[in-house]
Protein backbone atom coordinates (compact mmCIF):
# COMPACT_ATOMS: atom_id res chain seq x y z
CA UNK A 1 0.00 0.00 0.00
CA UNK A 2 1.34 3.46 -1.01
CA UNK A 3 1.60 5.86 1.38
CA UNK A 4 -1.63 8.70 1.35
CA UNK A 5 -0.21 11.85 -0.10
CA UNK A 6 -2.67 14.47 1.82
CA UNK A 7 -1.49 17.29 -0.19
CA UNK A 8 -2.72 15.82 -3.49
CA UNK A 9 -5.82 15.61 -2.62
CA UNK A 10 -8.17 18.56 -3.88
CA UNK A 11 -9.93 20.97 -1.03
CA UNK A 12 -13.93 20.73 -0.75
CA UNK A 13 -15.93 23.82 -0.40
CA UNK A 14 -15.47 24.57 2.73
CA UNK A 15 -19.01 24.12 4.49
CA UNK A 16 -20.52 26.44 6.37
CA UNK A 17 -21.93 23.99 9.22
CA UNK A 18 -17.73 23.46 10.18
CA UNK A 19 -17.93 26.17 12.41
CA UNK A 20 -21.25 24.54 14.17
CA UNK A 21 -19.54 21.12 14.70
CA UNK A 22 -18.47 20.80 18.41
CA UNK A 23 -15.79 17.80 18.45
CA UNK A 24 -16.48 17.09 21.77
CA UNK A 25 -19.64 15.74 20.96
CA UNK A 26 -19.38 11.79 20.25
CA UNK A 27 -19.27 12.82 16.40
CA UNK A 28 -20.16 9.96 13.70
CA UNK A 29 -19.27 9.85 9.74
CA UNK A 30 -21.61 8.03 7.27
CA UNK A 31 -19.44 7.41 3.67
CA UNK A 32 -21.56 7.60 0.36
CA UNK A 33 -25.23 8.63 2.88
CA UNK A 34 -27.00 8.15 -0.50
CA UNK A 35 -30.60 9.81 -0.27
CA UNK A 36 -30.19 9.59 3.56
CA UNK A 37 -32.29 7.37 4.78
CA UNK A 38 -29.91 5.92 7.85
CA UNK A 39 -28.96 9.49 8.14
CA UNK A 40 -31.87 10.90 9.31
CA UNK A 41 -33.39 7.99 11.52
CA UNK A 42 -30.11 7.53 12.95
CA UNK A 43 -29.42 11.68 14.19
CA UNK A 44 -33.55 11.74 15.29
CA UNK A 45 -32.34 8.85 17.38
CA UNK A 46 -29.11 9.52 18.84
CA UNK A 47 -29.75 13.58 19.61
CA UNK A 48 -26.68 13.19 21.94
CA UNK A 49 -24.74 12.62 19.00
CA UNK A 50 -23.48 14.10 16.01
CA UNK A 51 -23.67 12.38 12.60
CA UNK A 52 -21.84 14.24 9.06
CA UNK A 53 -23.43 12.06 5.94
CA UNK A 54 -21.36 13.34 3.20
CA UNK A 55 -22.64 11.93 -0.47
CA UNK A 56 -21.22 12.88 -3.68
CA UNK A 57 -23.59 12.58 -6.19
CA UNK A 58 -25.92 16.03 -6.47
CA UNK A 59 -28.71 13.66 -7.54
CA UNK A 60 -28.32 11.88 -3.95
CA UNK A 61 -27.23 14.29 -1.81
CA UNK A 62 -30.50 16.80 -3.07
CA UNK A 63 -32.85 14.04 -1.93
CA UNK A 64 -30.99 13.47 1.40
CA UNK A 65 -31.54 17.42 1.69
CA UNK A 66 -35.15 17.38 1.21
CA UNK A 67 -35.68 14.04 3.31
CA UNK A 68 -33.77 16.02 6.17
CA UNK A 69 -35.62 19.49 5.67
CA UNK A 70 -39.21 17.01 5.51
CA UNK A 71 -37.86 15.76 9.01
CA UNK A 72 -37.88 18.62 10.66
CA UNK A 73 -33.92 19.82 9.84
CA UNK A 74 -32.09 17.36 12.93
CA UNK A 75 -29.44 20.00 14.45
CA UNK A 76 -27.08 17.25 15.23
CA UNK A 77 -27.18 16.18 11.14
CA UNK A 78 -24.42 17.47 8.70
CA UNK A 79 -25.07 17.09 5.17
CA UNK A 80 -22.33 18.08 2.29
CA UNK A 81 -21.98 17.16 -1.28
CA UNK A 82 -18.41 15.65 -1.70
CA UNK A 83 -16.42 13.39 -2.32
CA UNK A 84 -15.81 11.85 1.43
CA UNK A 85 -12.31 11.32 0.86
CA UNK A 86 -11.54 14.77 0.00
CA UNK A 87 -13.75 16.04 2.87
CA UNK A 88 -12.72 13.72 5.44
CA UNK A 89 -8.87 14.56 4.49
CA UNK A 90 -9.39 18.25 4.93
CA UNK A 91 -12.15 18.80 7.37
CA UNK A 92 -11.79 16.44 10.08
CA UNK A 93 -8.98 16.44 13.16
CA UNK A 94 -7.28 13.41 14.28
CA UNK A 95 -8.78 11.49 16.21
CA UNK A 96 -12.78 12.82 16.43
CA UNK A 97 -14.36 10.19 14.75
CA UNK A 98 -16.20 7.81 17.26
CA UNK A 99 -18.61 5.65 14.71
CA UNK A 100 -17.45 5.48 10.55
CA UNK A 101 -20.49 3.69 8.97
CA UNK A 102 -20.09 2.52 5.15
CA UNK A 103 -23.35 0.87 4.06
CA UNK A 104 -23.63 -0.82 0.59
CA UNK A 105 -20.66 1.05 -0.87
CA UNK A 106 -20.12 0.94 -4.69
CA UNK A 107 -18.43 -2.43 -4.70
CA UNK A 108 -16.36 -1.64 -8.06
CA UNK A 109 -16.41 -5.36 -8.60
CA UNK A 110 -13.51 -5.50 -11.39
CA UNK A 111 -10.37 -6.66 -10.80
CA UNK A 112 -8.53 -3.13 -12.33
CA UNK A 113 -11.51 -1.40 -9.97
CA UNK A 114 -9.66 -3.28 -6.35
CA UNK A 115 -7.81 0.17 -5.33
CA UNK A 116 -11.29 1.68 -5.59
CA UNK A 117 -12.47 0.05 -2.75
CA UNK A 118 -11.94 2.02 0.78
CA UNK A 119 -10.38 -0.68 2.27
CA UNK A 120 -7.74 -0.93 -0.58
CA UNK A 121 -6.98 3.14 -0.41
CA UNK A 122 -4.31 4.58 0.93
CA UNK A 123 -6.78 7.05 2.32
CA UNK A 124 -7.77 4.26 4.80
CA UNK A 125 -4.27 5.69 6.44
CA UNK A 126 -5.80 8.67 7.33
CA UNK A 127 -8.91 7.92 7.92
CA UNK A 128 -7.85 5.41 10.97
CA UNK A 129 -6.14 8.79 12.21
CA UNK A 130 -9.26 10.24 12.30
CA UNK A 131 -10.69 7.31 14.42
CA UNK A 132 -10.46 7.28 18.11
CA UNK A 133 -8.96 4.40 20.01
CA UNK A 134 -12.09 2.53 20.65
CA UNK A 135 -13.92 3.65 18.16
CA UNK A 136 -15.90 1.97 15.27
CA UNK A 137 -16.04 1.04 11.55
CA UNK A 138 -19.36 -0.29 10.57
CA UNK A 139 -19.79 -1.84 7.47
CA UNK A 140 -22.57 -3.80 5.09
CA UNK A 141 -22.62 -5.62 1.91
CA UNK A 142 -24.57 -7.74 -0.59
CA UNK A 143 -20.94 -8.73 -2.23
CA UNK A 144 -19.60 -11.75 -1.03
CA UNK A 145 -16.46 -11.01 -2.57
CA UNK A 146 -15.79 -7.64 -1.03
CA UNK A 147 -17.27 -8.85 2.37
CA UNK A 148 -14.34 -11.34 2.15
CA UNK A 149 -11.77 -9.04 1.17
CA UNK A 150 -12.70 -5.73 3.33
CA UNK A 151 -12.74 -8.13 6.64
CA UNK A 152 -9.09 -9.66 6.07
CA UNK A 153 -7.78 -5.84 4.87
CA UNK A 154 -9.42 -3.94 7.40
CA UNK A 155 -8.09 -6.82 10.20
CA UNK A 156 -4.18 -7.11 8.58
CA UNK A 157 -3.34 -4.43 6.98
CA UNK A 158 -5.33 -1.49 9.25
CA UNK A 159 -4.76 -3.38 12.76
CA UNK A 160 -8.62 -3.12 13.18
CA UNK A 161 -10.37 -5.55 15.33
CA UNK A 162 -13.34 -7.84 13.88
CA UNK A 163 -15.89 -7.35 16.71
CA UNK A 164 -18.49 -8.97 14.74
CA UNK A 165 -19.48 -10.27 10.85
CA UNK A 166 -22.88 -11.65 10.08
CA UNK A 167 -25.60 -12.04 7.56
CA UNK A 168 -28.19 -9.19 7.29
CA UNK A 169 -31.37 -11.58 8.91
CA UNK A 170 -34.32 -9.43 6.92
CA UNK A 171 -36.54 -10.59 9.80
CA UNK A 172 -34.48 -8.83 12.72
CA UNK A 173 -33.60 -5.87 10.83
CA UNK A 174 -35.50 -3.02 9.57
CA UNK A 175 -34.09 -2.17 6.18
CA UNK A 176 -31.27 0.88 7.53
CA UNK A 177 -30.99 2.29 3.64
CA UNK A 178 -32.55 2.65 0.64
CA UNK A 179 -29.61 -0.11 -0.53
CA UNK A 180 -30.50 -2.43 2.14
CA UNK A 181 -34.39 -2.22 1.58
CA UNK A 182 -33.73 -2.81 -2.15
CA UNK A 183 -31.31 -6.13 -1.98
CA UNK A 184 -33.21 -7.37 1.33
CA UNK A 185 -36.55 -7.47 -0.88
CA UNK A 186 -35.15 -9.31 -3.61
CA UNK A 187 -34.34 -11.72 -1.19
CA UNK A 188 -30.58 -11.18 -1.52
CA UNK A 189 -27.96 -12.04 0.96
CA UNK A 190 -26.39 -8.59 3.05
CA UNK A 191 -23.56 -9.23 5.30
CA UNK A 192 -22.18 -6.62 7.55
CA UNK A 193 -19.33 -6.06 10.13
CA UNK A 194 -18.57 -4.15 13.09
CA UNK A 195 -14.46 -3.72 13.36
CA UNK A 196 -13.08 -1.38 16.46
CA UNK A 197 -10.09 0.10 16.47
CA UNK A 198 -7.65 -1.09 19.28
C1 LIG B 1 -24.53 1.79 -3.51
S1 LIG B 1 -24.86 3.41 -2.98
C2 LIG B 1 -25.39 3.19 -1.29
C3 LIG B 1 -26.05 4.40 -0.73
C4 LIG B 1 -26.50 4.26 0.73
N1 LIG B 1 -25.37 4.07 1.60
C5 LIG B 1 -27.47 3.11 0.85
O1 LIG B 1 -27.07 2.07 1.37
O2 LIG B 1 -28.62 3.27 0.43
C6 LIG B 1 -23.22 4.06 -2.76
C7 LIG B 1 -23.24 5.55 -2.56
O3 LIG B 1 -21.95 6.00 -2.21
C8 LIG B 1 -21.69 7.20 -2.92
N2 LIG B 1 -20.23 7.32 -3.02
C9 LIG B 1 -19.37 6.45 -3.62
N3 LIG B 1 -18.10 6.88 -3.50
C10 LIG B 1 -18.17 8.05 -2.81
C11 LIG B 1 -17.20 8.98 -2.39
N4 LIG B 1 -15.90 8.80 -2.64
N5 LIG B 1 -17.62 10.07 -1.71
C12 LIG B 1 -18.93 10.27 -1.44
N6 LIG B 1 -19.90 9.43 -1.82
C13 LIG B 1 -19.53 8.33 -2.50
C14 LIG B 1 -22.38 7.01 -4.25
O4 LIG B 1 -22.62 8.24 -4.88
C15 LIG B 1 -23.64 6.30 -3.80
O5 LIG B 1 -24.68 7.21 -3.50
Amino acid sequence: MRPFNSQAVPKPPRPEFLDDIDWSIPTDLELGSGAGLFAIRYSQMHPERQLIAIERTSEKFLKMKGRALNHGSPTNLFIDQSDVVNWVTHFTPSSSIENYFIWYPNPYPKPQQKNKRYHNMPFTELQMDRLKTGGHLYLATNQTSYFEEALLVYEKVWGLSVVEHKTVDPLKQKPRTHFEKKYLQRGEPCFEACFKKV
